[in-house]
């Protein structure tokens, strides 16, 4: 069975938020929407969770955060939600990676998205807060070594990263790693803040490049989204662009539903007013049927942000 809104759209994908908390401070992130901020899920309750949605017929879950990998109960949580899905996969910045890889490869975790902005030391740390470049890099090493696909995302800036954008291309390729092109995505209420209006920076004058210098192209079930097959001086890099403000064919083909690291089904990121409470029932001793019936009212609230 697969559950189906009220638009048609089936929900195949949950997105799991482990914790809001992270050890970087992009000035840029949207936190998946998060705004609650208390007690986090426990492994056997995010279990019992996933094992709920796998009966619902969401077999693609991924992992985030916050920074998921600062969870001490990181290696368990995917160790306990494995049997239950089919691709298993974690967004990271990648800072924790040159120790957690393995464990986490070894626990059944089946891929990475990891998030890099710039290759520049001083750009990166102006953007995380942070000087940890070289070891993020490090961490990146490791992780293609173990995982495939691994995806980097690249959120690009206008003035801050813009510039670096083929030379993100040309690493990618180098680490035979798939690069995504983000814009970067804000709420429809802070379209007109000045961090939009300073750094947003389009990505359809690249994609019309793209389209014309790339080998291949293929289309993404999930948004729509295209990858490109783009020759590089190191062999062909696979770029994805994620173009969400204001489109309304990557909302029309959205199959995903969030579950928020207070325990609330959500069910876009860009909405305020969304949240279903799941953990408090769960906690107060629900039965399967009950969470089911919680899963299907958070489909239903379901709507294109962008429409
Ligand atoms: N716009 C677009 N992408 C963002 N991310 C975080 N905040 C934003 C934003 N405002 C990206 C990060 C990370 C992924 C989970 O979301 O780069 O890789």
């Amino acid at each position: 069975m697969v559950l189906v809104d009220r638009f048609g759209r089936p929900v195949t994908n949950l997105r799991i938020s482990l914790t809001n908390e992270c050890n970087l401070n992009c000035f840029y992130c949207h936190r998946e929407g998060q705004t609650l901020n208390f007690e986090d899920m426990k492994p056997e309750e995010i279990e019992r969770i996933v094992r709920i949605a796998s009966q619902l017929g969401i077999k693609k879950v991924k992992l985030t955060g916050g920074e998921p990998t600062i969870r001490k109960d990181i290696v368990e949580i995917v160790r306990r939600i494995r049997p239950y899905v089919e691709d298993l996969s974690m967004t990271t910045n990648g800072t924790t990676l040159k120790l957690l890889a393995e464990p986490l490869k070894e626990a059944g975790l089946d891929r990475v998205n990891i998030s890099l902005d710039t290759l520049d030391r001083e750009k990166y740390k102006a953007i995380t807060g942070f000087d940890v470049l070289p070891q993020v890099l490090e961490g990146i090493d490791k992780a293609v070594k173990l995982f495939h696909p691994v995806k980097l995302n690249m959120v690009c800036m206008k003035g801050l990263n813009d510039e670096e954008i083929w030379d993100m291309i040309d690493y990618a390729a180098q680490k035979n790693a798939i690069l995504q092109l983000i814009e970067i995505e804000v709420p429809k209420e802070m379209e007109n803040s000045w961090f939009f209006k300073k750094y947003f920076y389009p990505l359809k004058p690249l994609e019309e490049k793209f389209e014309k210098i790339a080998v291949e192209i293929k289309e993404r079930q999930m948004h729509r989204r295209k990858k490109y097959f783009i020759p590089t001086d190191y062999g062909i890099a696979e770029v994805e662009v994620v173009r969400s403000m204001h489109n309304t064919i990557f909302c029309a083909n959205c199959t995903r539903i969030r579950l928020t690291s207070t325990g609330h089904l959500k069910t876009c990121l860009l909405r305020r007013d969304d949240l279903v409470d799941i953990i408090t029932p769960l906690r107060s001793g629900a039965s399967d049927e009950e969470l089911i019936g919680i899963f299907k009212k958070a489909v239903l609230m379901r709507e294109p942000y962008w429409r």
